[in-house]
């Protein structure tokens, strides 16, 4: 277990961490399971990484469970999964609470299950005057859709074009209000984003590791951070 003692060594820690959560079909195959066991595993790693983060003061972390394009995954495995989510929700909200974790959702609630959404909206409710770390949980989320809805929304509340700016323009994303994303981490060796968060991660560091979600540890994590606090960051200046 990571202790905040460990951390002191680390420098600079992101404000706003990401996640990929993915490998969870590989790492079944690998044990000889079914996905949906994978996604079991995936879903119980959810709660040591979180620990450790909290641990180490992350103000604000966001991770991807399900996107947009996962609805096009054999319908067993979509219910399956979702299903999931809903229980994870419902056994750590009182764990979540007690450490002072507001919780978020983001991305489209209305086409996931009525259980699910019921389950996301008594955390967000439960935990909405929190003041610790945000957690935000992408479920059924897609950059592309978060970007036209946000449009969407501009055109029809008519805003004159010259009062549309960056700042305005984040208010009308589904992460109104978090700050920019400093650092994602994708699991199980695939080199790419996946339609996630690309307006606020535009000026991001990445990291890539082949370790499978199910097997990103705390250790792992650390190796992350520490990586994250040797880069030099420049938006563009010198
Ligand atoms: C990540 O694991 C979970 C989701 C995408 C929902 P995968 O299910 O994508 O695992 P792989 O990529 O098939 O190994
Ligand atoms: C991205 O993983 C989405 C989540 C982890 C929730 P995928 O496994 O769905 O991504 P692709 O299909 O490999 O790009
Ligand atoms: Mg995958």
């Amino acid at each position: 277990m990571a202790t905040p003692s460990t951390m002191k060594k680390i420098a600079r820690l992101p404000n706003h961490l990401a996640i990929i959560m993915d490998g969870n079909g590989r790492w079944a195959k690998q044990h000889g399971l079914l996905r949906l066991e994978g996604h079991q595993a995936g879903a119980e790693n959810i709660r040591p990484i979180i620990k450790c983060l909290n641990q180490h003061h992350i103000k604000y972390v966001t991770l991807y469970g399900f996107s947009t394009e996962n609805w096009n995954r054999p319908e067993d495995e979509v219910t399956g999964l979702l299903h999931l989510f809903e229980e994870s929700i419902d056994k750590y909200l009182s764990e979540l609470h007690e450490n002072g974790i507001k919780f978020r959702h983001l991305g489209h609630l209305e086409e996931l299950p009525q259980g699910l959404q019921l389950a996301i909206n008594r955390a967000i409710g439960l935990t909405k005057n929190n003041t610790g770390m945000t957690l935000s949980f992408a479920l059924n989320y897609g950059g592309r859709l978060e970007i036209l809805d946000a449009v969407r929304h501009i055109v029809a509340e008519g805003i004159p074009t010259q009062n549309i700016n960056e700042r305005l323009f984040n208010s009308y994303l589904y992460t109104a209000g978090l700050p920019d994303v400093d650092l994602v981490i994708r699991t199980s060796g695939e080199f790419r984003i996946s339609n996630f968060l690309m307006w606020q991660a535009a000026y991001s560091e990445y990291y890539f590791t082949e370790v499978l979600w199910p097997d990103f540890t705390q250790k792992e994590l650390e190796k992350v951070l520490l990586a994250y606090s040797q880069r030099q960051r420049r938006f563009g200046r010198l």
